[in-house]
């Protein structure tokens, strides 16, 4: 077991197997209280227990030697509290006393949690709470080892306002989809299934359900669910796709829950429950490598697990890589490809403004927040490297080595080492030929891309490139014929194409020939805004300021800020939109945007 720097808890010493949760959530006063209880396994005796918490108020703590009690109070302290990392507690409980129940509540500051009023809802009618546990924000709404190192079965009993339906990455113990099923207020949840405290989540709101296949569903606002289930009709040939790679589905449902436009991230991958954004529902299925994405978790993530947040590649490589593949079978390489080249492009723009210990695909993080970690280094650099792998060994027997590296690790998490280890041992080491392709100690260790990765191309793009050329020096409305067929991966390209500067009449040529501002897809609107803001186009303002104010995705939100805050008059403008915009936005995206506009917030 290698040290996670970004948990208090002592795994080697005493560790979690299993977690009880009984939770009441109170809307009025935004927050969750009831107990957490904690089965424990020790490897040592006589040392405390020390869990991750982070502004949590704890009433009380009680242990027992059997499950159902008698329980007894316990002395604990809370300890400083660290900026990044809460505060530890130490829990002195006897070393036969193996279950341990804390009482708590938590504060309406807590960073996994994300209370909405109705009017931030589609339906406006009912207030909604989502979780966001990845990385280190579990602890914020659960005293727990918050590690991912450490997994844990759990259950939970959910109290909520009667008229809404709680979900949760796990088993709910009622019908899906049973007109009869009104919200009762009271639910129960089972994961049987060892996972990670970063996997655990909770949503409550005014939601519906609607089948996909007979084990997958998505469930939404019941304005948005219908729309949702056209979305993402390919479910259940994408977990299809994924099983041939992979090996079997091991959660037995997968459903989707679309989230309301604050959600800060595209997806999240909670088990049995990806997290969606609504951003991602184009009308046409263009945007629905999300799903492929968060569904590939389900094996890269959920079943094999990054020990550390400095493994991170482990997870979103891997995931990236298979998503892509996922891609290909259910949409053609075409697609795929484009995808892959759209990727590499942002990868690089990234990369040229990352410092070089953050080009690196095992991360060091010490002292630093994990979600440092998360750029797209993890994510493209890592599927870069398993595609260099893949070219190398052929893709038989690349995957016959991805399936035996997920039958090896399922339900363990793993660090970088332990995967090396395994790559040398069953794949390097079969063929030396194959293996001399592949510096992997370079890929894994050293900054930057390696002379020789792979160079995905897409022929799709060729057409793109040229109507672009000729954009970029005169205006051509006549090539508008030539677009009509062209899909959202090519509009992205086009639109990438262009250099900082285009001019207003450009600008303004370019909105009314192809119309951008109007564009319903949100990939799309979003190249177009950084384009408008780069060239303080004024007629695409207020779609800029409406984009703004309602959608909440970080990586939208990121790169348009910082876009902004470039001139003194985008920052401006930046303040005055933010002002505005920042009570809807999630901790998270807050967070980031303070730092963007420089208020020092540091909670
Ligand atoms: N697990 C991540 C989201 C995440 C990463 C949350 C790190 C917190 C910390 C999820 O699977 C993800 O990668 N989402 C992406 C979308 C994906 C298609 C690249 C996102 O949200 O942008
Ligand atoms: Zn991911």
């Amino acid at each position: 077991m290698s040290i996670d720097r970004h948990s208090y808890s002592n795994p080697g010493q005493v560790r979690i197997k299993h977690l009880d949760l009984d939770l009441t959530v109170h809307f009025e006063g935004r927050i969750l209280d009831g107990t957490a209880t904690l089965t424990l396994v020790r490897g040592e005796n006589g040392v405390p227990l020390v869990l991750d918490t982070r502004d949590l108020m704890i009433d009380q703590v009680e242990a027992g030697e059997k499950p159902d009690g008698p329980y007894k109070p316990v002395e604990f302290t809370l300890g400083a509290r660290d900026p990044i990392l809460g505060a530890p507690l130490t829990i002195q409980a006897d070393d036969d006393a193996n279950f341990v129940r804390i009482r708590y509540a938590t504060s309406p500051e807590a960073t996994a949690l994300q209370w909405l009023t109705p009017e931030q809802t589609a339906g406006k009618r009912h207030p909604y709470l989502f979780t966001q546990s990845q990385a280190i924000h579990a602890r914020s709404w659960i005293p727990l080892q918050d590690s991912p190192g450490v997994r844990m079965t759990y259950r939970a009993r959910i109290r909520t306002p009667k008229d809404l339906i709680a979900l949760m990455s796990a088993r709910a113990d009622f019908r899906l989809a049973d007109p009869k099923q009104a919200p009762t207020g009271d639910y129960t949840f089972r994961m049987p299934q060892a996972i990670p405290s970063y996997l655990i989540a909770l949503a409550v709101g005014d939601v519906e359900f609607r089948y996909l296949s007979s084990r997958s569903g998505v469930w939404a606002e019941p304005s948005v669910v219908d729309k949702a289930a056209a979305e993402f009709v390919d479910t259940e040939r994408m977990i299809q796709a994924a099983e041939k790679i992979y090996g079997p589905y091991e959660w037995l449902r997968y459903d989707i829950l679309v989230l309301p436009p604050s959600f800060p991230f595209g997806g999240m991958e909670n088990p049995l429950l990806t997290f969606a954004t609504p951003t991602v529902i184009a009308g046409d299925k263009s945007l629905v490598s999300l799903i492929a994405h968060e569904l590939a978790h389900s094996w890269s993530g959920n079943l094999v697990t990054n020990e550390t947040w400095s493994d991170f590649w482990l997870n979103e490589g891997f995931t990236t890589y298979v998503e892509r593949r996922i891609q290909e079978v259910v949409y053609g390489e075409a697609r795929a490809r484009m995808e892959a080249v759209l990727g590499r492009q942002e990868l690089e723009r990234e990369m040229a403004k990352l410092p070089e210990r953050d080009q690196i695909l095992h991360i060091d993080l010490t002292g630093r927040d994990p979600d440092d970690g998360a750029t797209l280094v993890p994510y493209e650099k890592g599927a870069l490297f398993l595609t260099a792998l893949e070219q190398a060994f052929g893709r038989e027997r690349f995957d016959a080595w991805l399936l035996a590296y997920f039958r090896n690790f399922r339900f363990e998490s793993i660090t970088t080492a332990v995967f090396q280890a395994f790559l040398r041992d069953n794949l390097l080491r079969k063929d030396s030929a194959a293996a001399a392709k592949v510096p992997v100690e370079e890929w894994l260790t050293k900054p930057g891309i390696p002379a020789g990765a792979p160079r995905i191309t897409s022929d799709a793009f060729v057409p793109v490139d040229e109507v672009a050329a000729i954009w970029k020096t005169r205006d051509a409305p006549e090539t508008k014929a030539r677009t009509r067929e062209w899909c959202t991966q090519q509009w992205q390209h086009f639109l990438r194409a262009f250099p900082a500067a285009v001019g207003p009449a450009r600008m303004a040529q370019l909105d009314r020939v192809f119309g951008f501002s109007k564009s319903g897809n949100s990939e799309i609107l979003f190249e177009w805004l950084m384009m408008t803001v780069r060239n303080s186009y004024k007629p695409a303002y207020p779609e800029l300021e409406r984009f703004l104010t309602t959608v909440g995705r970080r990586k939208f939100l990121k790169p348009l800020y910082e876009e902004l805050a470039k001139t003194p008059e985008g920052k401006a403008r930046a303040e005055a939109i933010y002002a505005e915009a920042r009570p809807g936005y999630h901790p998270i995206a807050a967070a980031a945007i303070d730092s963007i506009l420089g208020k020092n917030t540091l909670q």
